[in-house]
């Protein structure tokens, strides 16, 4: 790893996060002339969410957020990001409700690749939009960290997944490309975000992937897998929460699979959806291993999922480590 930074040594050794913020200040004092404007493509997850909050540092008036509701987030996530970057931000945080625009362009659709290709490019136009209504923007600012370089490919590894970032809007605008947070790792953007003063919900945020549920849900999207999928996922939530290790895990979630199987429910065969419980302990997203969650906590979360989401028949847990596996199921 570069400069030898892994999320351990993050918390030791002589890098102060006060430090960085001076220097990213200067550098993004220095980069953006007087007068020219920032957008900001926001998702509510930690590393945008801390590029927003040092750019308003930084150039203050001069920037706008825009967050792109793919209605793919987490059960209330859209709502969280809305009344924190709201209110910190003010007039210069837009929010775009576009769930069915994506469910329109994802219909039929089943490759994981081609989701998130379908994905970026609606993310771009959609984005394109509003940002070209906003008048004269010199620059895109976006949270790209170091393990995002590394796993797209630019470092020394083969590209693995096309992220979904905002890759290609800059050419597509003719905007200069501003990412603060390129060489730091995961453990730093949160340092960073404690000294900007970001509340702990999304300091605490687990990475999530751009195009959101859409690669949780084994197949095509639609807008009933995306209810039963947020359902099931803010139940394991919840129940995770409730016995105090959610900060322990680096990601965990559910998976909609796809397989449906025959179960018991009230007496008659039934034959519903089977849902994956996932959670991974890691540093870097690089490599993981499997949570070894206790029994109980399965049992509730199973118990719980099979007893308020009718169309659920079985809930199994992911006991595959990445390598071979990756973190997400797509
Ligand atoms: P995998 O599944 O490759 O994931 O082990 C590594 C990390 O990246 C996240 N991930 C994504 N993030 N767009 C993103 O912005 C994506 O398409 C994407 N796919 C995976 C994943 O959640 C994990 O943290």
């Amino acid at each position: 790893m570069e400069d030898g930074e892994t999320n351990m040594l993050e918390n030791g050794g002589s890098w102060r996060p006060d430090q960085f913020i001076e220097e990213a200040i200067a550098g993004l004092n220095d980069t953006v002339g007087a007068g020219e404007r920032v957008v900001c493509a926001l998702s509510g997850g930690l590393d945008s969410t801390v590029v927003a909050f040092l750019l308003d540092r930084a150039i203050g008036e001069r920037l706008v957020a825009i967050f792109v509701d793919h209605g793919m987030l987490r059960a209330g996530e859209a709502a969280e990001v809305s009344e924190l970057c709201g209110q910190r931000l003010r007039g210069r945080f837009v929010r775009i409700d576009a769930g069915e625009r994506f469910l329109k362009a994802l219909r039929g659709v089943t490759e994981p690749e081609q989701k998130r290709k379908i994905i970026g490019a609606e993310f771009i136009k959609l984005f394109k939009e509003e940002a070209l209504s906003l008048g004269d923007i010199a620059y895109l600012a976006q949270g790209t960290i170091r393990s995002d370089v590394v796993e797209s490919g630019a470092g020394t590894k083969a590209a693995i997944k096309a992220h979904h970032n905002v890759g290609g809007l800059p050419e597509e605008l003719g905007f200069k490309l501003i990412e603060p947070l390129r060489d730091l790792y995961k453990g730093r953007v949160r340092r960073v975000g404690e000294a900007l003063g970001l509340p702990a919900a999304i300091l605490r945020r687990q990475p999530f992937p751009g195009p959101g549920l859409a690669v949780r849900i084994i197949g095509e999207v639609t807008a009933e897998k995306v209810a039963l999928l947020q359902s099931a996922d803010a139940i394991f939530r919840e129940e995770i929460a409730e016995v105090g290790l959610a900060e322990e895990i680096w990601q965990f979630f559910a998976v909609l699979t796809g397989v449906r199987a025959v179960g018991m429910k009230e007496g008659a065969r039934h034959y519903g959806e089977v849902v994956a419980l996932r959670a991974v302990i890691s540093e870097d997203a690089m490599t993981a291993g499997w949570a070894r969650l206790p029994f109980d906590l399965l049992q509730r979360a199973s118990e719980r999922i099979t007893a308020e989401i009718a169309a659920v028949s079985r809930v199994v847990y992911d006991i595959t480590a990445k390598p071979p596996g990756t973190i997400e199921w797509e």
